[in-house]
């Protein structure tokens, strides 16, 4: 089991960033309050994103028209799982405004704190090996400069000032993996010192109390391999160190591992703090290997919940929104990435994990 391997080994990244300076930060959590290792995720509701929820009455009306009563009767349960919000360009900062203003509303009305979801998902150059996802910045066309000035400035704005919610901010999925495994590509080559100041940009500007960032450490598929490891390791050390001592504080690392067994967790150094993604799981067998990606067939995963039977695990969350194809590859028939995919959505709920329905 790989991912077993790869956490080890995310977990050893905090020796590698020992040994340069600056040093690295102190392990999570240090604020005023203190260093208390706290999960953010504890005693908070996973903000359930109204915005994706609605996409699925055509889920539950598609079958509905099938004649398929049960299939319906389990959409408004797949509707009140919390979800991550992606904000993947900058028309999507309005994103942010949407689920603040409705996770207030439902603090208000259940008495329930809430946390956020957010993927923060608009580097230059983005998705360089795939294309599926290819972004609206262009490092050629001073993407950097935007990324940093009229990306996360406003994203750190409006998170900062919405002190009354926390989040959990997964940052740019898929980039750091990239850079570990392709830089044969000639695109990802280029990109990569662009991925690297961007996230460590990104890491220093969300530095506040109520924000819990998590770095995309793409999954055991990926990384995952003996020869990915310390690369990985070492990648993830280098980007945390950019972000320059007293603002490099992160959380920990969001992975999209189907399975996790027990690992070892002895951290130096870097917190090894994990969320694991489970918002679509590959149904047993259905990869031939486990680098497909692509609309892959698969069900809902365990709900998100922070009894993961395991310490450092923070919580289980579900980060891809199901239903929001891949790209146009995988299943016959999928449109292009990020535009809905009903009959995979359909497929998702018939494959989905029993939590869902509880
Ligand atoms: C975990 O790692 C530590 C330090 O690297 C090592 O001493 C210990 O034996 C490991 N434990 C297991 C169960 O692998
Ligand atoms: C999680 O895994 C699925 C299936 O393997 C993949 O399609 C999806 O993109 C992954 N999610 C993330 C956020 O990486
Ligand atoms: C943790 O263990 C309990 C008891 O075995 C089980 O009910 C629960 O589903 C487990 N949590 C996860 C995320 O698997």
């Amino acid at each position: 089991m790989r991912a077993t391997l790869l956490l080890a080994a995310l977990s050893a990244a905090g020796a590698v960033s020992a040994a340069p300076a600056p040093a690295p930060a102190p392990p999570s959590s240090c604020g005023k309050k203190g260093c208390a290792d706290v999960n953010p995720f504890e005693g908070k509701k996973l903000f359930a994103n109204p915005t994706w929820a609605k996409k699925l009455d055509q889920t539950y009306k598609a079958f509905t028209a099938q004649g398929d009563a049960a299939s319906a009767a389990k959409i408004g349960k797949v509707q009140k799982v919390g979800t991550f919000v992606w904000v993947a360009d900058r028309a999507g900062l309005a994103n942010i405004d949407a689920a603040i203003a409705s996770a207030r509303a439902e603090q208000r009305k259940t008495g329930k704190k809430q946390i956020v979801g957010l993927v923060l998902y608009n580097l230059p150059d983005r998705d360089c090996s795939a294309g599926e996802s290819a972004g609206e910045l262009s490092s050629d066309t001073n993407g950097l400069e935007i990324y940093k000035k009229e990306f996360i400035k406003p994203y750190a704005e409006k998170v900062s000032r919405a002190k009354d919610l926390d989040f959990a901010i997964v940052l740019e999925p898929d980039s750091l993996g990239n850079i570990v495994t392709n830089m044969a590509v000639e695109f990802c080559a280029k990109a990569a010192p662009v991925y690297e100041e961007g996230i460590a940009y990104a890491i220093a500007n969300l530095q506040y109390d109520n924000v819990h960032l998590y770095v995309d450490a793409a999954h055991g598929g990926w990384l995952g391999w003996d020869g990915n490891l310390p690369l990985a390791a070492k990648e993830f050390a280098k980007v945390v160190a950019l972000a320059g001592a007293g603002k490099n504080k992160i959380r920990g690392f969001a992975t999209n591992v189907s399975n996790y067994n027990p690992f070892n967790a002895t951290a130096e150094g870097l917190p090894a703090h994990f969320i694991v993604d489970q918002g679509r799981v590959t149904v047993d067998g259905a990869r031939k290997e486990w680098g497909e990606w692509c609309n892959v067939v698969a069900g809902f995963g365990q709900v998100p919940t922070t009894n993961t039977n395991n310490t450092v695990v923070d919580s289980i969350v579900w980060v891809k929104p199901g239903g929001e194809s891949d790209g146009q590859c995988g299943m016959t028939g999928a449109p292009k990435a990020g535009a809905w995919f009903d009959e995979y959505v359909q497929m998702l709920v018939k494959n989905a994990h029993p939590s869902v329905f509880a």
